[in-house]
């Protein structure tokens, strides 16, 4: 292993142990390997919204009928923001519109095993944003 890789690979490490004293597993997991990202060709609706901390994330969702095919997101926000929009867009996968239209911060925080405080507006954001992409989709009868 070259010099610099080892270099590399230390500080990694270094930011992993600093990371887990504050987040959750499952919030360092979905950071490092987002899952959804990217926009949607084909999205039957999506929205971008910008949270208070000037960061913005936008939603795309595809459905079928009354249920949520798929869902994607887009940030350039921090990492519990890129954790919060994987974990939501996993989480609607398969859902009825109504009821993922219910999903609240704090199912989402649950989800993820927890936030620190100082992040909840990130989970907050990713569900404002999710539910301003389904207010876009058209009345169904
Ligand atoms: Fe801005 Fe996370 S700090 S959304």
């Amino acid at each position: 292993m070259q010099k610099e890789d080892r270099i590399f690979d230390e500080l990694q490490d270094l930011m992993l142990q600093e990371a887990r004293k504050k987040y959750s597993e499952t919030v360092i997991e979905h950071f490092l390997n987002p899952r959804n990202i990217g926009s949607m060709e084909d999205a039957d609706c999506y929205t971008f919204m910008t949270g208070i901390c000037g960061d913005t994330i936008g939603i795309f969702v595809a459905v079928n009928g009354e249920t949520i095919k798929r869902a994607s997101f887009i940030t350039n926000g921090c990492g519990p923001t890129i954790a919060c929009g994987s974990a939501l867009t996993c989480m609607v996968a398969g859902m009825t519109i109504e009821d993922a239209g219910r999903i609240t911060n704090a199912d989402l925080i649950e989800y993820l095993n927890g936030l620190p405080t100082e992040n909840t507006h990130c989970a907050d954001l990713a569900v404002n944003t999710l539910r301003g992409a389904l207010a876009k989709l058209p009345e169904t009868e």
